[in-house]
C-alpha cells in the first residue's frame, strides 16, 4: 500500500477548523491522555491532607469544576441574591461552576437598554461576541439590528442578552449541564430588566426559557407567558438571525413576529 503523504498545516489547520476547533485555549499543547494515568492533584501534592467536609462551598475559584447539581444550585442560590442587574454582572464575573468560563475569553453579560419594555435572548455568544464581550455583534447580531429597526427597535430601546453568557469552544452547541447551570442567570436577568415583551431567538433559547418540546417551526409567532415568579411577561418564540441568514425565506415569516410584537408594545 502506497502510504498517504503527510497533511501539510494548511490541510490540518482547515481539518481542524471544519472540525469546529477555532482557537487555541493555552499557549502550549496539553496531552490530556497523560493526563488519565497520572494520580489526582491532591494525591500529588497532599497525600496526608484531610477529607474535605461534604458541606464545603462547592464553588470556589481555582477549584475543579463542581458536579453538575452542586454548580446548578449554587448557581440558584447566587442568582437569587443578586439585588440589580450590576450585581448579577459581578456574581457571574466571579462564579466558577460553569467550565465554559474557563475556555471563553470573556463574560458576555448583555447589551441595551435595562429599562426597555422589550427583551431578546439568543442562545450563546460566538467569537466575535466573545471577542467583544457583548451579545450579537457578528453577522447574525447585524442582521438583529435590522429585525429590530424594521419595527422601530434598536440598542437603546430594546435589551440583548443570552441564555448561556460564555461562547462555547468552536460555537459547539452548549450541553444541557451547562444550560441548567447558566439558566438561574438568564432567569435572574429577565426578572431584573422586566420587560412587557421577551422575545426567544431561536430553538434553544425558546425551549429553554418557556419550557416547550417542539421546534421553532411549530412555536414562531405563537404567545407564551413566561413567569418571573414575581410578573407574567408575554414571551414570542421567532428564528434565530443566524438561521435566517442560512434560510431567508423565512424572512417572511420573521417579519410577521416582529409586527406581532409591535402590535403589542403600541397597545
Ligand atoms: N448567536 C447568539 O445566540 N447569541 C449571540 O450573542 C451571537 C450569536
Amino acid at each position: 500500500m502506497i502510504p498517504e503523504p503527510a497533511p501539510t498545516v494548511r490541510e490540518l489547520l482547515a481539518f481542524y477548523l471544519e472540525a469546529g476547533v477555532d482557537c487555541a485555549l493555552a499557549e502550549e499543547p496539553i496531552d490530556r491522555l497523560a493526563e488519565i494515568d497520572a494520580p489526582p492533584p491532591s494525591a500529588r501534592t497532599a497525600p496526608l491532607e484531610a477529607p474535605r467536609p461534604v458541606a464545603a462551598p462547592a464553588v470556589i475559584r481555582g477549584e475543579a469544576a463542581p458536579a453538575p447539581d452542586v454548580a446548578i444550585a449554587s448557581a440558584r442560590e447566587a442568582a437569587r441574591t443578586a439585588p440589580t442587574l450590576e450585581a448579577l454582572r459581578e456574581l457571574m464575573q466571579t462564579f466558577e461552576g460553569c467550565a465554559l468560563k474557563h475556555t471563553a475569553t470573556r463574560l458576555v453579560f448583555a447589551d441595551g437598554n435595562p429599562k426597555a419594555r422589550i427583551m431578546f435572548v439568543g442562545e450563546a455568544p460566538g467569537r466575535d461576541e466573545d471577542i467583544e464581550g457583548l451579545p450579537f455583534v457578528g453577522r447574525s447580531g447585524k442582521l438583529l439590528d435590522l429585525m429590530m429597526g424594521a419595527i422601530g427597535l434598536n440598542r437603546t430601546t430594546a435589551y440583548i442578552a443570552n441564555v448561556i453568557p460564555w461562547r462555547p469552544p468552536g460555537n459547539r452547541t452548549p450541553t444541557p449541564q451547562e444550560t441548567q447551570i447558566c439558566l438561574p442567570f438568564i432567569q435572574r436577568q429577565i426578572e431584573l430588566v422586566n420587560p412587557d415583551v421577551l422575545v426567544t431567538l431561536g430553538n434553544p433559547s425558546t425551549q429553554t426559557l418557556l419550557g416547550t418540546r417542539e421546534g421553532i417551526m411549530r412555536t414562531r409567532g405563537r404567545w407564551f407567558d413566561y413567569d418571573t415568579g414575581a410578573r407574567t411577561i408575554r414571551a414570542l418564540p421567532t428564528f434565530h438571525p443566524a438561521y435566517l441568514l442560512r434560510s431567508p425565506s423565512y424572512k417572511r415569516l420573521a417579519w410577521q413576529d416582529l409586527r406581532a410584537v409591535a402590535k403589542v408594545l403600541s397597545g
